[in-house]
């Protein structure tokens, strides 16, 4: 799949979405309302790469809107539902990203997720993004997960350097035989690397899909619970846009996968360049703020912790030699 390039015209910050939906509604003459969002954006935009052609609504048609000709989408969680989207095709490697604009002000007990995941039960491979609110004025959350053959319990929780809710910012997902990085603008915030070598488990067979999805989770997202959602604020809104997949689909070309042509398997994204390692050694340092690996807190059965250690070594072992320690 080709990367997609915006239109010279394209609209990169929510504030000119504002300005765009202003002008529309002074055109059309009435409120933004339910069913016309697609409608008002489409008078004065079109654009190439819809939502539609590579995504389908999982969950709740009437709380996913189409924003400007279906380049991006408005995601509702209110009383009645939350929502969710996946993507039409599973991939082997590569990389997915997309920009999204999350609930602003109080989102406390809501959780917006961006995951890939192989929907194979026991031994799904899955890796997330989990985005969780907070109360007005606190800073959002960001738990990522990585399961592989059905194990996980691996997160690592990272508090945002800027507001989530305030413009869109990029999250992606970069994929290939050597490593999963998870990256935030561009800048690693997780890194998995395949360590095969040494027994563990890497995800390389399974195709994974793409997902989204908003909802309710107050007993567990925010201050580990304490914090409720306030449904006064109802209904809350995020927004996706800039849909970016390039990977092997699978049903696919057989002999994609393993590639090595692939630019996503190239060099430059076998390890870290030096500055991908200074901002990751960055984010660990002065961002991180909850790590599996060096939580002892956590009661588990003898064998979750036999695999918790191994798993948390290597990780660790991965970021000290990231950090140049060894
Ligand atoms: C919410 O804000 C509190 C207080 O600043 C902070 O401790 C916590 O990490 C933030 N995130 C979540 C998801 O609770």
């Amino acid at each position: 799949m080709g990367r997609r390039v915006l239109e010279p015209f394209s609209i990169d910050e929510f504030r000119d979405f504002d300005a765009e939906s202003r002008i529309s509604r002074a055109i059309v003459g009435r409120d933004f309302g339910d069913n016309e969002a697609s409608i008002l954006c489409c008078i004065v935009f079109a654009r190439p790469a819809t939502f539609l052609q590579d995504f389908r609504i999982t969950w709740s048609d009437s709380h996913i809107r189409q924003l400007q000709g279906g380049t991006a989408i408005q995601l509702v969680l209110d009383q009645n539902s939350g929502c969710g989207f996946a993507s039409k095709s599973q991939y082997l490697f590569g990389r997915v990203s997309m920009k999204i604009k999350l609930i602003p002000g109080d989102s406390a007990g809501t959780v917006t997720a961006f995951y890939m995941n192989s929907d194979t039960d026991s031994v799904r491979d899955e890796l997330d993004f989990e985005f969780l609110g907070n109360r007005s004025g606190q800073p959002y959350t960001v738990q990522t997960n990585i399961y592989v053959h059905g194990k996980g319990d691996r997160e690592q929780r990272v508090n945002l350097w800027f507001d989530p809710a305030q413009d869109f910012h990029e999250y992606s997902f970069d994929w290939n035989h050597y490593k999963i990085v998870f990256s935030v603008d561009g800048v690693p915030i997780r890194v998995y690397k395949n360590h095969e070598a040494r027994g563990i488990p890497y995800p390389k067979t399974q195709p994974m899909g793409i997902y989204s999805t908003l909802w309710e989770a107050d007993d567990w997202a925010t201050r580990g619970g304490l914090e409720k959602i306030d449904w006064r604020k109802a209904p809350f809104y995020a927004y996706y846009k800039d849909f970016d997949i390039e990977g092997c689909p699978v049903p696919g070309p057989a002999n994609c996968p393993s590639n090595t042509n692939n630019w996503w398997e190239g060099p430059l994204y076998q390890q870290l360049t030096a500055e991908q390692a200074r901002r990751y050694r960055w984010v660990r340092m002065n961002h991180m703020i909850y790590d599996y690996c060096t939580d002892r807190s956590r009661s588990k059965d003898a064998m979750g912790i036999r695999l918790m250690l191994l798993y948390s070594t290597v990780e660790l072992y991965t970021t000290a030699v990231e950090f140049g320690f060894i």
